[in-house]
């Protein structure tokens, strides 16, 4: 199947982004590991979070669908899967589910699609091995073997929060104090909530930027109710779009965790303006409604580097189609992590930008962008990567031309409305 956008005259209105992909995860997973019953309401229901709660299913979580959401039952001893766990497309399910079995006496053996199955493992293998946990595989399928473990002292080479969350939810159940670094600030959403469920987790920022977090184990997690807001990740699609055609675009209840808000530093730079409305907090997670103001000059060109970067990974593919558009050359470095999601996303985006007629040069660890320059369609090979399936349906809104999309089944991961949202708010 394949997706044809064509040229928009514009771009704007009010839209409820999806709900958070990282939040719904994590509330699914404290859900499993709560002491009493947890109900979640407005969950992501895309494919990689449903991966999650099945996954979760299969070791004994219960669940039942309420009219919003979701009432979960956690069990008190997990029991092993007796099938493979299927992880799908989410790097999320397989490296946080791990470090959640790695502790506990079972053995499972996780499985992913194609992508997921050439994604690294070994950063979270790693540090449960030292642990205690026996792990077969550096990439999916892993088998892991887990079991009373012991807490370790550990410097993350990458500020993932992946690897972090992996590590924190084993070391819950550690023999000890667990301490995790790293060289700086990933998303902490797991550190937020489970704060907010009663841990003791403490959280410090050592010299040259590294982020400490130390955890006893022996913890435990309390039931909640929470309303998972719309993800800034998903919501980064529509936004660069107003930004593209200089309107007013508004995301409703979006989730503002400050480690997630880099998009409004880049726009910032590009000399747009924002105002949030009706802020609000649950489990020590911010959101309100962002209004993205009309644009009243030509957009600037934005330079993304150091503690940036983990504060926007996933929008990346959609700020290099904003780039395009910016007068003057707009740098992405220190951003080698992008090679290792769903697709190799910096040769994914050069390559297509470049059919579409951009200016852009790669390099290692990122790409510097010139613009501005006129898009032209093209065919875009998405290879099951949701971002840039949608990153470039935007392209496409600006291109002259019909632009291709192949692959867009993927944008179900983390938007299954995208398509419902685009016909909303364009106009052609
Ligand atoms: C995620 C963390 C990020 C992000 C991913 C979701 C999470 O990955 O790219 O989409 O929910 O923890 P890394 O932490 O590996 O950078």
């Amino acid at each position: 199947m394949s997706l044809r956008i064509s040229r928009a005259k514009s771009v704007t209105g009010q839209f409820r982004p999806p709900s958070d992909k990282s939040l719904t995860h994590r509330a699914y997973m404290f859900a499993a590991i709560a002491n009493g019953v947890s109900r979640v309401y407005s969950p992501l229901r895309g494919e990689d979070c449903e991966s999650t709660r099945r996954c979760l299913e299969a070791m004994g979580l219960q669940s039942n669908e309420l009219p919003t959401g979701f009432e979960l039952t956690p069990v008190g001893e997990w029991k092993e899967p007796t099938g493979e766990l299927d992880c799908g497309n989410s790097g999320t399910t397989m490296r946080l589910l791990s470090g959640l079995i790695a502790s506990r006496p079972l053995s499972a053996t996780l499985v992913g699609d194609e992508s997921l199955s050439r994604r690294p493992m070994k950063r979270i293998a790693t540090p449960l091995k030292l642990m205690g946990a026996k792990i077969e595989g550096d990439q999916a399928p892993l088998t892991i073997h887990g079991g009373t473990l012991k807490a370790i002292d550990y410097m993350s080479p990458v500020a993932s929060a992946q690897v972090k969350s992996a590590i924190l939810l084993a070391g819950l159940r550690a023999e000890g104090v667990t301490v995790v670094r790293e060289p700086s600030l990933s998303r902490d959403h797991t550190e937020r909530m489970l704060t907010f469920l009663g841990v003791d987790l403490q959280t410090t920022t050592l010299c040259e930027g590294t982020v400490q977090h130390v955890l006893e184990g022996g913890q435990t997690v309390k039931p909640f109710e929470f309303t998972v807001p719309g993800d800034i990740s998903s919501a980064a699609f529509f936004l660069v779009a107003g930004a593209l055609f200089g309107e007013e675009v508004v995301a409703t209840e979006l989730s503002l965790n400050p480690s997630r808000t880099g998009i409004l530093d880049v726009f910032e730079q590009c000399g747009l303006s924002y105002t949030v409305e009706s802020p609000k907090s649950e489990m020590n997670e911010p959101s309100g409604n962002l209004v993205l103001h009309a644009r009243p000059e030509p957009l600037k060109p934005f330079q993304i580097s150091g503690d940036l970067v983990p504060r926007l990974v996933d929008e990346i593919p959609v700020l290099a189609v904003l780039a395009t558009q910016a007068e003057g050359t707009s740098v992405i470095k220190d951003a080698a992590e992008l090679r290792v999601k769903e697709t190799d996303r910096i040769e994914t985006v050069a390559k297509h930008l470049k059919m579409m007629g951009a200016n852009v040069e790669t390099f290692e660890d990122g790409m510097a962008i010139t613009g501005p320059t006129p898009l032209v369609g093209a065919k875009i090979q998405a290879k099951g990567d949701h971002r840039i399936a949608m990153a470039f349906a935007i392209a496409g809104l600006i291109a002259e031309g019909e632009t291709v999309i192949q692959g867009e089944e993927s944008i179900a991961t983390s938007y299954p409305d995208f398509l419902e949202d685009l016909a909303r708010l364009a106009t052609y």
